[in-house]
Parts: C-alpha cells; sequence; structure tokens
C-alpha cells in the first residue's frame, strides 16, 4: 500500500514535469507570436508608413522585446529538448548542442533592444533602427529555429 502510494506520487510528480515543460513550450510560442506583432504589426508597419507614427503604441512594442531579451534564457530549458508546440515553427536541436551560440544570439538581440529603446524618439529613429532588430530576429531563427 504504502509502496502504491509512493509510486503514484512519482507518477503525478512526472507528469505534473511533462505538463511544466508542455507550458514553457507554449510560453515560448506565445513569446515569439507576440514578438512578431510587435515588429511586424507596430515597428515595421510604422517605418513603411502603413501606420501613423504613434510613440506610446512604440514604446510599448519595445517592452514586449525587451521583456522577451530577459525571458529568453528561460524559454529554452534543455528538458524541452525535442519538444514542439502545434504550428509551424519548432526549436532546432542545435539550440542545446551549441549553447554558448544561443546565448551569444539572446546577448545580441539584448543589446539591439537595451539601444533602440533608448533611441527611437520619432519616425526617423525607428526607421533608423527598425532593420536592426529584425535582423538580430532573423539570425537567431536561422540558426535555431526550424520550419515544420
Ligand atoms: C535568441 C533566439 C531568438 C530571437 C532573438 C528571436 N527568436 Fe523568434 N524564435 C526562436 C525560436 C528558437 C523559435 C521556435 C520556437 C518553438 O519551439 O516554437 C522562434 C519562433 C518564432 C516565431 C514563430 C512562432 C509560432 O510558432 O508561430 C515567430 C513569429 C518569431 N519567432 C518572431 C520573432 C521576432 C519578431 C523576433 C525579434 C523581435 C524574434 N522572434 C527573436 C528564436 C529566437
Amino acid at each position: 500500500m504504502k509502496r502504491s502510494i509512493i509510486v503514484l506520487g512519482a507518477m503525478l510528480l512526472g507528469a505534473s514535469a511533462v505538463m511544466a515543460q508542455q507550458d514553457i513550450v507554449k510560453d515560448r510560442q506565445a513569446t515569439m507570436k507576440a514578438n512578431g506583432r510587435a515588429l511586424g504589426g507596430t515597428l515595421s508597419a510604422m517605418a513603411k508608413g502603413d501606420k501613423p507614427y504613434d510613440q506610446d503604441a512604440v514604446d510599448a512594442a519595445l517592452v514586449v522585446l525587451d521583456d522577451t531579451a530577459k525571458k529568453l534564457p528561460a524559454l529554452f530549458p534543455e528538458s524541452t529538448k525535442g519538444m514542439k508546440a502545434e504550428g509551424d515553427y519548432s526549436t532546432s536541436p542545435k539550440l542545446w548542442e551549441d549553447k554558448a551560440g544561443f546565448d551569444a544570439k539572446v546577448a545580441s538581440f539584448t543589446k539591439v533592444v537595451t539601444e533602440a529603446k533608448a533611441k527611437i524618439k520619432d519616425l526617423d529613429s525607428l526607421k533608423a533602427n527598425v532593420g536592426g532588430i529584425g535582423k538580430e530576429c532573423g539570425s537567431c531563427h536561422e540558426a535555431f529555429r526550424l520550419k515544420i
């Protein structure tokens, strides 16, 4: 009896660990989708003139990217290797094989976002900085994102 309680407890613990990992996988997908909205839907759209310049919306988008920069290291624990969310993309196993390479991309993204926050004050400075942010996204995706 005691033993079966222990076994059941261990099974529940195992199940909740898998659930926690699935939550992380979903969280990173949701975080990335929010990045897509912040960059494509707000910053690039304004830089291209598809939307009028709005400093509040720019600041909010930069906060989303800044939060991502802070969250990125925790979004890819090794325990989620091989797991994927529903959708078109997953994470390449290379991310865990080249942890230093991934950390470097995170550091570089963080630097560019921090600089953009200080620099973007009007349409011209938005235009001057938006491409640099997009490059950071693309460079990490090229190395570590897979199209399913
Ligand atoms: C340090 C690496 C890194 C950076 C920087 C990064 N991404 Fe990603 N992104 C990934 C990885 C890895 C995935 C695949 C995640 C998964 O497993 O679902 C991804 C997935 C995505 C997706 C697909 C989400 C989905 O499943 O529908 C979008 C959209 C996206 N990123 C946008 C962005 C944008 C926009 C930026 C820049 C503002 C950015 N990302 C910066 C690594 C990064």
